[in-house]
């Protein structure tokens, strides 16, 4: 063998050497989220993991940080975009502060009196067009997570808007949201999810609003007197990740994360309503917390009072987006 293909031999060595372990090396998938593990949400990220890395043979590995372990609300966005975390599934009322304020008519009051009406906007056209918007800012939205209808509480018995009066509530960074509380007198303060047990307990806030799945698993229990099951607004989820990074995938495991999507989509849509009325029960059981359910004159009180809320914002989200809505769902905001 003469010296240039000796290298040459040795070269191949080498080569052949490091494919096995390069080959071996896993895609990692960074996924935070900002609730516990034992919620909708949780337990679908949690599931997507598994699929992931069944379907994968382990080529891809999903590792899911709950809890605002690794980022908070406000920096997770940041995060996705610079690519220091892959997927996120946040609540569709924190895409505001990125540019696109189209999402927050989920948080319209009232605008879904149940998850089939919902569905039909999530799983449907005007869901998928949302999900569209996000690709200028370098996100791909993949999927609509649900988790399900909020609860008003405080410290005090909640009944009518006259109740909610000079009140502080936490709430998350969207406008709509800020209307909503405004409407009913109540001075709203925007607050990372992470901070909010402690804003209770230390009286900066005096209430607040989530489904019963995030009060519960967030131990707001404890530091909440009153509950009113007032089921006013929706919150759910875009499960998004780094467009750069997803189109840079194999098309083979882009397609397999696809299906994996797609079964961890429907599992975590189908637990949802049993989580959520799983925790109004053991909120209920701890006897921390007074359950009120509001009669159908107090509901129509409620409603009232935030539906013009609709109306405010019809500038910023497009009258347009929401009469599509309205016309998905057969909500009618003159007919009360
Ligand atoms: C909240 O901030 O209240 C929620 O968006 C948290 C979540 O992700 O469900």
């Amino acid at each position: 063998m003469n010296r240039r293909s000796s290298i040459a031999a040795l070269l191949l060595t080498v080569v052949c050497a490091a494919a096995p372990a390069f080959a071996q090396q896993a895609i990692v998938i960074k996924f935070s989220h900002v609730v516990a593990k034992d919620t909708p949400k949780g337990k679908a990220a949690d599931y997507f993991a598994k699929l992931v890395a069944e379907k994968t043979g382990g080529k891809v590995k999903v590792e899911v940080y709950p809890n605002s372990q690794l980022y908070k609300d406000g920096e997770e966005m940041e995060a996705l975009q610079l690519g220091a975390v892959q997927m996120l599934a946040p609540s569709l009322a924190k895409f505001g502060p990125l540019g696109v304020p189209d999402f927050e008519a989920f948080d319209l009051p009232y605008i879904f009196d149940n998850y089939d009406e919902l569905h039909k906007v999530t799983m449907g056209p005007i869901g998928k067009g949302m999900l569209k918007r996000l690709e200028p800012k370098g996100i791909i939205g993949l999927a609509y997570w649900d988790n399900g209808f909020k609860d008003f509480s405080a410290n005090k018995p909640l009944h009518v808007p006259a109740d909610f009066k000079g009140l502080k509530m936490r709430i998350q960074s969207s406008k709509v949201l800020d209307s909503e509380m405004r409407a009913l007198g109540v001075n709203p303060q925007v607050m990372a999810f992470s901070e909010v047990y402690q804003a209770l307990q230390t009286g900066v806030v005096d209430g607040t609003e989530n489904p019963p799945s995030n009060f519960y698993t967030q131990k707001m229990h404890e530091v909440q007197k009153y509950m009113l099951r007032s089921q006013h607004g929706y919150l759910g989820y875009a499960l998004i990740a780094n467009k750069k990074f997803w189109d840079g995938l194999p098309a083979d495991v882009r397609k397999t994360l696809d299906e994996c999507i797609v079964e961890a989509t429907n599992y975590g849509n189908d637990i949802a309503k049993k989580e959520n009325d799983d925790s109004v029960e053991a909120v209920r059981k701890s006897g921390k917390t007074t359950i009120i359910v509001p009669n159908a004159a107090e509901r129509l009180e409620m409603k009232k009072a935030l539906v013009k809320v609709h109306k405010e914002h019809e500038g910023r989200i497009g009258a347009e987006l929401i009469k599509s809505i309205y016309k998905e769902t057969g909500f009618d905001p003159d007919k009360l």
